[in-house]
């Protein structure tokens, strides 16, 4: 197994280039299902999950080229199964991406269900209902959700929930419905914006991307594209706190600062003075960290993909702090590890009290799911001594070279077998 070994105590210090958002590449590779064009991506994150939709895409018989720097064409011109195997959702959930578009273009899907995670349960029922409301007739038999339907049409649909990836599909599935779709309480994540944005250069018609209700018209077919993913708001945060954590500076380059803001305001709150510019963003100097209270919320409050990392932080703050988890019901899996390294953390629920500042001390920690890594590592980058930080395949999903950026910025961390 692969692990992380970090020497703790090193504040960082310098520049880092922030890579594409993965949750933005995700739903954009599954649009290019939606044409029998070629569609050309940029900015492509180098990570696991980027790999592992490619695969998915080619299962379908798309053909996938990824070249150097990020580029990827995309192309479906005929679908040579319509199977997204178990074994490739339960790999990775953003697979059920596949559903909206497959239905869209082709009137059929069998799309695994993906079962729970780390996390949570993670159901899709309100992918399914929504797409149901567009007249998909929806078995779910085996653990596959089989879908049919001659002609999706468009509906007025309205989603109890916020769901990023709910939203994405049924984007994409009314992109090619008969009439139009509108959806209220749609999540207005920046990666559904550029979502919406790739789906228009394909010719959709899609209003409101961005705010709480979405309205798309329905088109007979959608055409070539090239598109440039925005960059990965949740890994420029993760090195904004690396660099609070590690006593440093850190400023974060090719980044869209205001999707950085819930983030921001969090770190005035503490202390902090971030500055930011057109395309970066870093934590000014600081006395002192202090404790504040966290509630996570859909964008664009403060994102439930960069609690873990604030817990990590908030155990070297002075005082306390309630982190209030609302999107997951177990993401606090991460404050077990924490707590092994001497941080002083009690959870209940979906409430977490951290005391600090702690002194952490180095130790054996194991990663359960991607952010929760990220906050090992951290913690790491602080405690004294040197920590090991297994399962290192949970970072790799989602952070590109994190041991060369983390190098880069003066960490003393390396790749090992375990
Ligand atoms: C997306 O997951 C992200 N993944 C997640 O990032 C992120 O944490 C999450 O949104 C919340 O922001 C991708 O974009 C690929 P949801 P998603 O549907 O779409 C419940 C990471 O670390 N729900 O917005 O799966 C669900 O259980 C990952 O990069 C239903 O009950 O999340 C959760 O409690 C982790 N029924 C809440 O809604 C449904 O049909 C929000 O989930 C759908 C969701």
């Amino acid at each position: 197994m692969e692990a992380l070994r970090i020497t703790g105590g090193r504040p960082l210090h310098g520049a880092v280039a922030i890579s594409g958002a993965k949750n933005a590449a995700l739903p954009a590779m599954c649009a290019s299902i939606l044409t029998a064009e070629s569609v050309l991506l940029h900015n492509l994150p180098a990570v696991r999950d980027v790999a592992t939709m490619a695969e998915v895409l080619r299962f379908l018989g798309a053909e996938v080229e990824r070249e150097s720097g990020g580029r990827c064409a995309l192309r479906l011109e005929r679908l040579t199964n319509p199977r997204t195997p178990y074994r490739l959702v339960k790999t990775m959930r953003a697979s059920v991406l596949t559903l909206g578009p497959l239905l869209a273009r082709f009137g059929e899907a069998e799309v695994s269900l993906p079962g729970g995670c780390a996390i949570g349960s993670r159901p899709i029922d309100l992918h399914i209902e929504a797409l149901r409301q567009m007249g998909a007739e929806i078995a779910l038999e085996h653990g596959f959700v089989h879908a049919r339907c001659r002609r999706l049409r468009g509906a007025e649909i309205t989603f109890d929930q916020v769901t990023v990836t709910g939203t994405e599909n049924v984007m994409m599935a009314a992109a090619l419905a008969e009439g139009t779709t509108v959806l209220i309480n749609a999540a207005r994540e920046p990666e559904i914006v550029d979502l919406a944005e790739l789906l228009i250069k394909m010719g959709a018609r899609i209003s409101g991307a961005g705010s709480d209700t979405l309205r798309i018209e329905g088109v007979s077919a959608l055409h070539a594209a090239e598109h440039r993913i925005i960059p990965d708001r949740i890994e420029a945060g993760t090195y904004l706190i690396a660099g609070l954590i590690s006593g440093g500076q850190v400023r974060v380059e090719q980044v869209s600062p205001p999707h950085l803001s819930a983030l921001i305001d969090k770190l005035r709150e503490i202390g902090v003075e971030p500055r930011s510019g057109e395309d970066w963003a870093e934590t000014g100097a600081h006395s002192k960290l202090q404790a504040a209270d966290l509630r996570t919320a859909p964008y664009p409050g403060f994102p439930t993909d960069l609690q873990a990392q604030f817990m990590a932080l908030m155990t070297q703050a002075h005082g306390t702090s309630v982190i209030t988890e609302t999107i997951f019901e177990n993401r606090f899996m991460h404050a077990a590890e924490l707590r092994r390294m001497g941080a002083r953390i009690t959870t209940e629920g979906r409430r977490a009290v951290v005391q600090g500042p702690t002194p952490l001390s180095s130790a054996k920690l194991m990663a359960t799911d991607l952010r929760a890594s990220a906050s090992l590592v951290l913690a790491g980058l602080v405690a004294e001594g040197e920590t090991i930080v297994d399962r290192v395949y949970h970072l790799d999903r989602g952070y590109a070279d994190m041991v060369g950026k983390l190098q880069q910025l003066g960490a003393a961390v390396t790749r090992t077998r375990v």
